[in-house]
């Protein structure tokens, strides 16, 4: 053990935390005979989908909200994937409309995310959702750093005039990620694959959100010590075991506070698209 060692912090204890505060709300919608209720579109057979998908609709259930799953297959066309997000978007029943990706490479991704009425996209990719958060307006907030802003919140940290460092310019987390610090006052940095002595950057980090997608490539030598450091990566390794962006061992010795994966980011990411699902059906009040 370090004479420093950081606090991991429990994604999963906060995210059924939220959970459970979400499962209350639905009950309150339903005296009003409103059941939340979310879709998920899968399109194909990849495997991690297949498992994403899976856990969401368990989480809506948990959580007392309808949830429905539409397989379709691989080869589904552009004009019917169209075509029922159409009809989805004009179902009553239906409060929140997840198309899971990445789709299969003949469909065009942003057409489709577009065709999603921006009231339902729970997970916050339209681009009216988009231009909403970065003018301060969001309707719903992505739901992976929405979770991260929530263990923030949780762990008191403070983010008023602090450094943020986002490692990974993402749509999907690392750019709707610096929009949600910056909104809290942090002065935020953006890295990317092309940026010129990372370390230099990420040593300057208060707080150090990592989204990248490469096993272990922030190590403890390019921390600050006392940061807190939030791992958004999940990297399946040859051996079959889990691995962030971040390297746990070096890292949890000079930080202050460190997200493990898994339980940390993972679990957040599902409570957060509870909580905007339940958000949409609320707005139906
Ligand atoms: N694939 C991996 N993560 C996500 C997500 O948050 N939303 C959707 N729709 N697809 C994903």
């Amino acid at each position: 053990m370090s004479s420093s060692s950081a606090r991991a912090i429990d994604g999963k204890a906060l995210a059924q935390r939220v959970r459970a505060d979400v499962a209350e709300r639905v009950l309150k919608l339903k005296s009003k005979d409103i059941t939340p209720g979310l879709t998920v579109v899968l399109v194909g057979e990849d495997a991690a989908s297949q498992v994403y998908v899976r856990n969401k609709a368990l989480a809506c259930e948990q959580a007392g909200m309808n949830s429905d799953v539409i397989r379709l297959p691989a080869e589904t066309s552009q004009a019917d994937l169209l075509e029922l997000i159409n009809k989805l978007n004009h179902d009553k029943t239906v409060h929140g409309i997840l198309v899971q990706l990445p789709l299969p490479s003949h469909l065009d991704e942003h057409a489709v995310i577009e065709a999603i009425a921006a009231t339902k996209d729970v997970d916050g990719f339209h681009i009216s959702n988009a231009g909403l958060l970065l003018t301060g307006k969001p309707l719903f907030r992505p739901c992976t750093p929405y979770g991260v802003m929530k263990m923030l919140e949780d762990e008191g940290v403070n983010l008023r005039g602090a450094e943020a460092v986002v490692v990974g310019a993402s749509n999907i987390v690392g750019k709707p990620m610096a929009l949600m610090l910056q909104a809290e006052g942090a002065t935020v940095t953006v890295c990317n694959s092309k940026t010129k002595d990372l370390a230099a950057h990420t040593r300057r980090a208060d707080v150090l959100v990592v989204a990248v997608g490469r096993p272990n490539m922030i190590t403890g030598d390019m921390i600050k010590p006392g940061a807190i450091v939030i791992d958004v990566g999940i990297n399946r390794l040859d051996n079959g075991k889990l691995a962030g962006d971040v390297d746990y061992e070096s890292a949890q010795a000079v930080a202050s506070a460190i997200t493990p994966v898994p339980g940390g980011v993972g679990p957040m990411t599902i409570a957060m698209l509870l909580v905007n699902t339940t958000e949409a059906a609320e707005r139906c009040l």
